[in-house]
């Protein structure tokens, strides 16, 4: 009916103006010719099969595309709240775009979040701060068997490749690190000229693709892996097992942006959507990873190897963690990544809901390692949606040593969250391939803003540590993070969640973890057992005779535990907590709070360096047009 009204409509319309303009004044051609065109669309709407909307209502129906496209810019610059946007709400980009100017990014009046809703968490301060530190806290990554440790800074850029990030963006990213002296990621994407090009520190990634360490046939290359691997800027080597975003699925660049030079560097077809498969090829078992991770050491010359994951089974991270103590082999470092992390293209489903939630995946793999007395060897460091001092600090309580951050780092550099970073369209040139976008990224000054944004956030870091009377970040406890759990109540991350003690897995845990201590095995994969898999503690679920004898070699503690020189892998730390290593173990008392700590030059503990010393100017400027919280230009 409307349709036809439409039709008909135009149809009269453009009649009587036509016969005007036959009749009268030249000047009824203008509208003529327009209702003509608004007819042959309205023809060419209601006959296409495509849009219903269009077959319906004509013309009138180009509307809610229109407005449909625009939305995104609708509900960012007129609805959204400062507090509510997403992924990253308005407050959080203020802050990004507010430091990479170089201003501290203070708002004036106070907090606009409601601080008693059950889920605000708030720090503890002390009536005594310490000074603000004068040099940045470093962590240092290498574990007892790596021969050249890195000083990582608290906060790195994450990975991400040149493939789903622009050349541009990526020069401007390793330029902002060179300058800051803290360390890029490559992203799965391989290592390409401009990782290298500033000289910045690089933590190179290959995941399952093996782009840029890979034969012919696509598998993992230990020739071409040996040189790369050796290249000064190189310092520390991430294996990616999977991705926050997409976990399970391995790595998709759409075909759009496989460039001949991304085909070159990935040495996959020009144009094709190029696929990382989901799991890799050289190991399939954790026992097989972990001499993975020895070989790739070796490799390298001892440079600190770690690997990336998205937590998923609490099985198969202990059954990684019983092939370490196995093969007497540990990596340096294991970056979490949480099920809220970003990406340039992957299904909607996935992003949703597949994949452990930072906090919890992190609390997960800090007391997977505590509680297989392997922590001491091991750095952790985590990313998703880390964009402030403040995120780093309640990520290092609950059981980070260091930070990764890829879309603030895209903030830094200009991403305004768009969100078109699989369309090859990026309005701003950080996703992009097409040279007409990406040639507006000013790589000398958005390489500086990266710089800015990274010292100003970690100073920020440094002085909250100060602010809870701590001069170091080991010095942190979980009481110091508190939750509010109800509108009346609050709890401290210490009671919030339950924390394994050194070695406590080889004694027998009580319920989940104990159970699924017992099932995980070195030589298999397995996401968990029938009926019993659960992330939290609890009970017994089925008894205890479900588990298959076979799958039992572990029950009772530390007894089928050994290191391949014979010695058991638990031991008795100073507390009497068994302890993997014995003693290596520092053995904090249950209930302290304090993290293991690394022995300076042996393991892998966090250490003062001299580097970035660069004090900070008080520089609140009233020019900062994001005081006003308002995001502003990027
Ligand atoms: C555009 C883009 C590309 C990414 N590419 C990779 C990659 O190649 N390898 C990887 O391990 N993670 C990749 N990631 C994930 C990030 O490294 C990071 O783990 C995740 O986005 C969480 O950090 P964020 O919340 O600070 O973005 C990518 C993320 C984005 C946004
Ligand atoms: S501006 Fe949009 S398309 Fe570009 S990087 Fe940011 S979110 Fe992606």
């Amino acid at each position: 009916m409307v349709r036809h009204l439409i039709l008909a409509g135009l149809a009269v319309a453009t009649l009587a103006t036509v016969l005007a303009a036959v009749l009268g004044p030249w000047g009824w051609w203008f509208p003529a010719i327009a209702f003509l065109l608004l007819l042959l669309v309205a023809v060419r709407d209601a006959t296409q099969r495509k849009h219903s909307v269009l077959r319906n209502f004509p013309v009138l129906g180009h509307m809610r595309f229109f407005l449909e496209k625009i939305r995104p810019e609708i509900q960012q610059y007129f609805i959204e709240r400062n507090y509510d946007g997403k992924p990253f709400d308005r407050d959080q980009r203020s802050l990004v775009y507010s430091r990479a100017k170089g201003f501290k990014g203070d708002k004036a009046f106070g907090t606009e979040l409601n601080v008693n809703e059950p889920g605000y968490e708030y720090f503890v301060q002390s009536v005594a701060p310490k000074p603000a530190p004068e040099d940045e806290h470093r962590v240092r990554l290498g574990g007892p068997d790596c021969l050249q440790p890195y000083d990582a800074s608290l906060l790195n850029i994450s990975a991400m490749s040149f493939g789903s990030l622009s050349k541009n963006a990526v020069l401007a990213m390793n330029k902002g690190a060179a300058l800051g002296g803290f360390a890029q990621e490559t992203g799965e994407g391989g290592l390409t000229e401009y990782h290298l090009a500033h000289g910045a520190d690089l933590i190179w990634e290959f995941g399952s693709g093996y782009f840029g360490t890979r034969d012919e046939h696509g598998n993992f290359d230990p020739e071409v892996f040996r040189e790369k691997s050796r290249l000064p800027q190189v310092k520390a080597i991430n294996i990616k097992l999977s991705q926050g975003a997409k976990p399970g699925l391995g790595g998709v660049l759409p075909g759009s942006k496989v460039t001949a030079e991304i085909a070159a560097a990935r040495g996959v077809p020009e144009g094709q959507t190029c696929i990382s498969p989901a799991s890799h090829s050289a190991f399939t078992t954790p026992r097989e990873l972990i001499r993975f991770v020895a070989r790739l050491r070796e490799l390298s010359g001892g440079k600190p190897i770690g690997f990336k994951l998205c937590v998923g089974s609490r099985v198969e991270i202990l059954a990684i963690c019983k092939a370490m103590i196995e093969e007497g082999v540990s990596p340096d470092f294991i970056i979490v990544d949480g099920g809220e992390g970003g990406t340039g293209a992957a299904p909607l489903e996935y992003q949703d809901h597949v994949g452990t939630p930072l906090v919890e995946g992190l609390i997960l793999m800090h007391n997977a390692l505590v509680g297989s007395g392997l922590r001491e060897r091991i750095k952790l460091g985590c990313a998703g949606k880390i964009t402030s001092g403040h995120d780093i600090v309640r990520h290092i309580i609950q059981g980070a040593d260091f930070c990764m951050s890829a879309r603030a780092m895209m903030m830094a550099v200009g991403c305004i969250q768009a969100q078109a970073c699989h369309t090859n369209k990026c309005p701003v040139g950080v996703t992009t391939q097409d040279p007409r976008l990406y040639r507006a990224l000013d790589v000398t000054d958005k390489g500086e803003r990266v710089e800015r944004y990274h010292r100003l956030t970690v100073a920020e870091a440094g002085q909250m540590i100060s602010t809870m009377g701590c001069e170091h970040p080991e010095e942190l406890t979980r009481e110091m993070l508190r939750r509010k759990v109800t509108a009346t109540q609050s709890t401290s991350y210490e009671t919030l969640y339950q924390w394994l003690r050194p070695g406590e897995l080889f004694g027998g845990v009580e319920g989940g973890w104990g159970e699924d201590w017992d099932y995980a095995d070195p030589d298999r994969f397995s996401a968990g057992h029938p009926g019993k898999y659960v992330f939290h503690d609890r009970g017994p679920l089925t008894p205890a005779g479900v588990i298959p004898e076979a799958d039992r070699r572990y029950a009772g503690g530390a007894a089928g535990v050994r290191f391949p020189d014979g010695r058991p892998a638990a031991a008795s730390s100073p507390s009497g907590a068994p302890v993997a290593g014995g003693s290596r173990e520092n053995g904090s008392p249950a209930g302290t709070g304090k993290r293991p700590e690394g022995e300076p030059g042996t393991t892998a503990g966090a250490q003062h360096t001299t580097r970035d010393p660069v004090p900070e100017p008080d520089n609140v400027d009233p020019r900062d047009d994001s005081r006003s919280r308002n995001p502003g230009m990027a």
